[in-house]
């Protein structure tokens, strides 16, 4: 029987709990540190061992054979109880090819300019709704925006307001009890302590009111021109299976919630803080919205001009990539690197740890959005991967960079946000997400004078 003994374990292993406290205390620096002991690094969580991959190349070829690095292990497991077995981002490889067929239709390019429209709305409607001096919570005015987005580009008006306010505040039960939940062991997180039922009471609730929508919708028979329409029309000509059944759509559509509000919401909280920290970019980016939008909410037209925005979105994917760690449970013998891993071990990647490491990046710490400017020697290939790659890579790539750049360049353009006198730098709070702890921003409006030029109100 193979074992994982070549793969060096990390220095500081406590007697029962091994590597626990750190991981929970401050998990970005204990991952971080990784990289110095190895390409593969064992970490020991109680009873349970992890792989952590802490090389690009290795991280690319675990990526690429989803077959035998297929999805499992703590993150998805509890991915699992909320999207179901058929869900696209937690299903085994067994199921994925076909899943992703039949979700790709709606998330084609000719798709993106309608999309964009609901972007620009609901950007528009939360921004347009802010007040000169108003002391912004930003993490959760970024959900409001990320999650009207989501609802309405999947749903379009079938969720109204009210319902909406109740999906809202279950989705933020799901992610706050999220990352203590991954580390229970199976019978204490069954164990009716409030905290549990909250959560368990709260992904009933999500999966109900979904579950109504797409019922209703098939019965329907009318495409709303959003991504269930498209989901619910799209077939499979390969395998000529007829589509997606109703748990299919109802596990995708629970998947697209949850993996595509808090990960772009968490994206914007994050770019605003570091612009908020950088007056320099900052005001290069107002020069860029203003030369571009005069003012006005950003479109989908207006993207190619937006090319600092994108290097700023690009660069805070580096710096606090939403998606920070993913676990993967190896299903046959094999070799990564030159260690031999058996069949069931489990073994993590972490887009996090790949865009810290000082031999990737110069200055990996520092925010530099010019980095990305392509007449400046580019890093290494697979150095950034906070989509991931391969066939499990975020099928909501694009869609999230949209939402992020028309999202960024409308509240620049209306809006300068600051940092109240004495805020210390913001710590992360991890959840199946990167996000923002506590982020508190002041909002002054910028407006447009007779002559055209932009200014900061006093
Ligand atoms: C904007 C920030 C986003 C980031 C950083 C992000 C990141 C990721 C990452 C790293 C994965 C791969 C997870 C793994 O390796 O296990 C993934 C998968 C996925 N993402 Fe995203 N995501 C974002 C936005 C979105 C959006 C907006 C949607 C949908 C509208 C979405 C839907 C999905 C789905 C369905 C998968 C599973 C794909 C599959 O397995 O075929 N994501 N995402």
């Amino acid at each position: 029987m193979a074992s994982l003994r070549s793969v060096p374990i990390a220095p500081k292993a406590l007697p029962v709990v091994g590597h626990l406290l750190p991981l929970l205390r401050n998990p970005l620096e204990f991952i971080n540190s990784l990289s110095a002991h190895g390409e593969l690094v064992r970490i020991q969580l109680g009873p349970f061992t992890l792989v952590m991959i802490c090389d690009p190349e290795l991280t690319r070829q675990a990526l690429v054979d989803d077959r035998v690095f297929d999805k499992g292990g703590p993150i998805f497991d509890r991915v699992r109880e909320v999207v179901g077995d058929d869900g696209l981002a937690s299903c085994p490889y067994s199921a994925h090819r076909r899943l992703r067929r039949l979700a790709q239709p709606a998330f084609h390019p000719a798709r993106f300019p309608g999309y964009a429209k609901v972007m620009s709305a609901c950007v528009e409607e939360v921004a347009g709704s802010w007040r000169a001096g108003q002391v912004l919570d930003v993490p959760t005015e970024m959900m409001t925006i990320t999650s009207k987005i989501t609802a309405t580009t999947l749903f379009s008006a079938a969720l109204p307001p009210s319902e909406l306010g109740q999906v809202l505040v279950d989705v933020k039960t799901f992610f706050d009890g999220f990352y203590q939940r991954m580390f229970m062991v199976p019978p204490l997180d069954r164990i009716p302590t409030q905290g549990n039922r909250t959560h368990v009471r709260a992904r009933m609730r999500l999966r109900a009111a979904f579950d109504e929508i797409i019922t209703g919708r098939r019965a329907e028979g009318v495409d709303h021109d959003d991504l269930l329409s498209a989901l619910i029309a799209a077939h499979d000509t390969e395998d000529g299976s007829p589509g997606m059944t109703d748990a299919e759509i109802s596990d995708t559509v629970v998947t697209i919630f949850l993996a595509g509000t808090e990960t772009a919401a968490s994206l914007l909280a994050w770019a605003l803080d570091l612009l908020a920290r950088n007056p320099r970019i900052e005001r290069r980016l107002h020069a860029e919205v203003d030369a571009v939008l005069a003012g006005a909410t950003a479109t989908h037209a207006d993207l190619p001009r937006l090319e600092l925005t994108h290097r700023v979105i690009t660069e805070t994917l580096r710096l606090r990539p939403p998606g920070w760690i993913f676990t993967r449970t190896v299903t046959a013998d094999t070799r990564l690197g030159g260690h031999l891993l058996p069949a069931g071990s489990c073994v993590a990647y972490s887009p996090y740890l790949i865009h810290h490491r000082p031999d990737l990046y110069d200055d990996p710490e520092v925010f530099d959005p010019d980095r990305w400017n392509p007449e400046r020697p580019q890093p290494p290939r697979h150095a950034l991967v906070p989509f991931a790659s391969g066939a499990r890579k975020c099928i909501g790539d694009t869609f999230g960079m949209t939402e992020a750049v028309l999202t960024l360049a409308t509240i620049a353009a209306r809006w300068n946000l600051a940092h109240l006198p004495g805020d210390r730098r913001v710590r992360p709070a991890l959840g199946l997400a990167l996000r923002p702890r506590k982020l508190h921003l002041r909002a002054t409006p910028r407006t447009v004078g007779k002559d055209g030029r932009i200014t900061e109100a006093a």
